[in-house]
């Protein structure tokens, strides 16, 4: 069977939760590969709503094995909340069912007071980060001065790398007119989590590589969304790791060549959180209150309200290309029921200028024009419709637009936010 790669095609929150669930029952390993705990996975399984941050979507199943590879930054207290959570829910987590690659870079409390420092700083011009301190933790990671977790077993080393990454850091928090960390109140902090986030940790590399994992099904989960990838997002506004599907493979140190398919995953119209460009933005508008409402748009790991509008095909093609989708999963096609017209955005005008990709720029985004294709609605209710015949004709109508402007096709619809509602128009696992 193939394996997989699963990105967000928009700016996150596109309900990768459950489509990598759903595809995740067909796989045998589950990997995330960037982000960390500013990611939030929503998956509902008959009653119960599980809200994954940094745990990969396989976790939630008995036979599988959740990997967190290199690419990730990892607040081990963030993780240890997270396990305690899902334990006390019945869902239960050994070193069996979960591996962490040692080398993957901590976030320290240093990364998350200094995210919060600057985007306090930054007043109108701040980035609208989760405060995670994913920013922070990247920088270091580059810069050479994380703390990995293989370095929490080693004393002496550990002390040597906190000794390098707080000669930076306490630079800062002067300038901040904060109190200085020492490393003895890191070195305790770390000692509380060291032996329980110690049994988790491996050669992830070697794992993914070895003989008897030759032929197993790879799911590589990707967090955020493409447009929030740092060289080819939004930016500045974006998060600080590449979000674009080539990142699974350095991310987890499986080679390129074992990637089969990649799934873009679109939400039916697009929604952000944080600052920065959204051309077909709905504001103060009554659709976009409707998008709101309906699809219950507020972040799951801050809480925060997502900005909500028209689904935007030109940005879509474009991240198409960039992460190599095969076929692209629709979900929360439901939540336009009952809207008496849709817009597609399938360009924009700006200066007189058309075009059919984003300019680069966040100064020139903001005076862009969106060109829209108009679509009568439908008032018939899609949740938990199961097949593509079974949908109202222009709901078809709609699907195939997205397919004819994306330029991809449809190989998964989801119409509500249970396991099983799901229109598999074409298995990914299958060449
Ligand atoms: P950071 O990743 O916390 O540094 O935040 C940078 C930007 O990415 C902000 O606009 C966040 O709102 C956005 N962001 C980070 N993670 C997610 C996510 O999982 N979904 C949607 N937006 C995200």
């Amino acid at each position: 069977m193939n394996n997989l790669v699963v990105v967000g095609c928009q700016w996150g929150d596109e309900g990768k939760g459950k489509l990598v669930d759903y595809l995740g029952e067909k796989a045998d390993i589950i990997v995330r590969f960037q982000g960390g705990n500013n990611a939030g996975h929503t998956i509902v399984i008959g009653e119960k709503t599980f809200k994954l941050s940094l745990l990969p979507s396989g976790i939630l199943r008995d036979d599988k094995l959740s990997i967190i590879g290199n690419g990730v930054v990892l607040d081990p207290w963030a993780l240890k909340k997270e396990i305690d959570l899902l334990e006390k829910m019945g869902i239960t987590i050994s070193k069996n069912k979960l591996m962490i690659a040692e080398n993957v870079s901590l976030i320290l409390p240093f990364h998350k007071e200094l995210d919060h420092l600057r985007e306090n700083l930054a007043g109108a011009k701040k980035i609208g980060t989760t405060g995670r301190g994913i920013g922070p933790a990247y920088e270091d990671k580059v810069g050479r001065r994380s703390v990995r977790l293989s370095d929490l077993n080693n004393p002496i080393l550990l002390r040597a790398r906190l000794e390098r990454s707080l000669t930076h850091h306490n630079v800062l928090m002067k300038g901040y007119n904060k109190p200085e960390y020492s490393i003895s109140q890191i070195e305790d902090k770390l000692k509380e989590i060291t032996s329980f986030i110690s049994k988790f940790s491996i050669s992830v590399w070697q794992e993914l590589n070895d003989k008897k994992n030759k032929n197993k099904t790879i799911l590589f989960e990707g967090a955020q969304g493409s447009l929030l990838d740092v060289d080819f997002g939004t930016y500045p506004y974006v998060t600080s790791s590449n979000t674009l599907a080539p990142a699974a493979s350095i991310g987890s140190g499986v080679s390129a060549k074992r990637v089969d398919t990649v799934i873009g995953i679109v939400k039916a119209y697009t929604t952000r959180v944080g600052e920065g460009p959204f051309p077909t933005e709905l504001v103060n508008d009554k659709v976009g209150e409707h998008l709101a409402a309906v699809g219950h748009e507020k972040g799951t790991v801050t809480g925060r309200e997502r900005r909500c509008g028209w689904f935007d095909a030109a940005l879509v093609k474009q991240t198409c290309i960039l992460n190599g989708v095969d076929g692209i999963a629709i979900t929360k096609l439901d939540v336009l029921d009952g809207l008496k017209e849709l817009k597609i955005c399938i360009g924009y005008k700006m200066n007189n200028k058309s075009y059919n990709f984003l300019p680069t720029g966040a100064d020139l985004e903001k005076d862009i024009e969106p060109i829209y294709e108009i679509f009568e609605g439908w008032h018939e209710c899609t949740v938990g419709v199961s097949s593509l015949e079974k949908l109202p004709k222009n709901a078809i109508y709609y699907i195939k637009s997205i397919e004819k402007y994306v330029g991809r096709p449809a190989y998964i619809v989801s119409t509500s936010p249970n396991r099983n509602d799901i229109i598999e128009i074409k298995n990914p696992f299958e060449r």
